[in-house]
């Protein structure tokens, strides 16, 4: 298929100008009515760390007034790995959002515009070294961790990484639960992670095996026992949180209850936190 008649009549496939900042959507894959994960061509200078965000989007309608077009962008993490030659990003559908009601509707050939400037607190640099590293995410905040659980350096740095991640439904885990099973299924990848990586996916609204509020989950120490570890603490653990703001808050005390602080890319600590979106 050309790219021209990639460009259907689909909202979210008017024409996007040639723009500098463009990139060619590839793929695109739906997991349930409201998210979507897809992949699309990598800048060639394009360089990040696993576990940041950059500012993706669409163009705006034309300015009935000028005819003027201007880029409607939004922040995404990135999704993929640092190493890999496509950039994978997975959204959320919001039904009257001004970017996802359109971004939802990509096919691969459409292009969206990527504005090539990684940044983030997420990345292993703004920890200090530690001996397990914990992921929490919410919803898509699970998006970072996508690309960290498919880097090779989060097993050289950690003996052991942990991915807490709680939807309100079961289908809204399925991105993650595929995810974990390639990584453990990939020829090179399992035997760097062999066997560090582990994966305690857990529900609020819908019947699962594992249920519970990751803050719920930690607090009880369920979390402890069913993966049979030692509670955390601050020499050994390190965390990483993206999740909706009200988590944010609720699981930053639980991890200074703990003993551990948050840090950033200019004060490494035990912890750093990220929102999965602003409310
Ligand atoms: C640092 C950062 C990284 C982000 N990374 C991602 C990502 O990887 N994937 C992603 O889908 N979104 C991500 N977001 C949110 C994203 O920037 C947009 O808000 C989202 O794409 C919706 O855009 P919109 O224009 O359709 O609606 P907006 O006007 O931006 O949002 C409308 C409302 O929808 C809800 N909402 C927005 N985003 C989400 C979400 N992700 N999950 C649940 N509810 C949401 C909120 O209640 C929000 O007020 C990130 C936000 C930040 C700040
Ligand atoms: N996903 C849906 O089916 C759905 C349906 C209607 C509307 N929406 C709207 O879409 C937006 C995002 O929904 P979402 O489901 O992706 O994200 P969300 O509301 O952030 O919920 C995702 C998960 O995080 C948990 N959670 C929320 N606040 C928490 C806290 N303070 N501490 C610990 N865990 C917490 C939820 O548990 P709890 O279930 O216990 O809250 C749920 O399991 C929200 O604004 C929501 O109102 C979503």
């Amino acid at each position: 298929m050309t790219e021209t008649a990639a460009v259907t009549d689909t909202p979210a496939a008017r024409p996007t100008p040639k723009l500098p900042d463009s990139a060619k959507v590839l793929s695109v894959k739906h997991w349930t009515d409201k998210l979507f994960s897809f992949r699309v061509e990598r800048p060639q200078s394009l360089r990040f760390r696993s576990g940041e965000f950059v500012m993706i989007g669409l163009m705006q309608d034309p300015d009935p007034k000028t005819g003027k077009q201007k880029p409607l962008l939004r922040a995404y993490s990135i999704a993929s790995p640092n190493w890999d030659e496509e950039m994978e990003f997975y959204s959320i559908k919001v039904q009257d959002g001004p970017l996802t009601s359109r971004l939802q509707h990509i096919q691969p050939g459409d292009e969206i515009i990527l504005r090539p400037k990684p940044v983030g607190t997420l990345v292993t640099d703004a920890l200090l070294p530690g001996k397990r590293l914990w992921m929490f995410a919410t919803g898509t905040g699970i998006a970072p961790f996508a690309s960290l659980i498919r880097d090779p350096e989060v097993y050289e740095k950690f003996e052991e990484v942990i991915l807490m991640h709680t939807c309100r439904e079961v289908g809204e885990l399925e991105y993650g639960r595929q995810l974990v099973e390639d990584v453990n299924a990939d020829e090179m990848l399992s035997e760097i992670v062999n066997g560090k990586l582990r994966y305690y996916p857990t529900t609020t609204r819908e019947d699962f095996h594992k249920m519970g509020r990751v803050t719920d989950n930690l607090s009880s120490g369920k979390v402890f026992k069913d993966l049979g570890i030692e509670p955390m603490n601050p020499e050994m653990d390190r965390g990483m949180v993206c999740g909706n703001l009200a988590f944010n808050k609720d699981i930053m005390v639980i991890l200074d209850g703990f003993g551990l602080r948050e840090g950033a890319n200019s004060d490494p600590k035990e912890y750093v936190v990220e929102k999965a979106f602003v409310d």
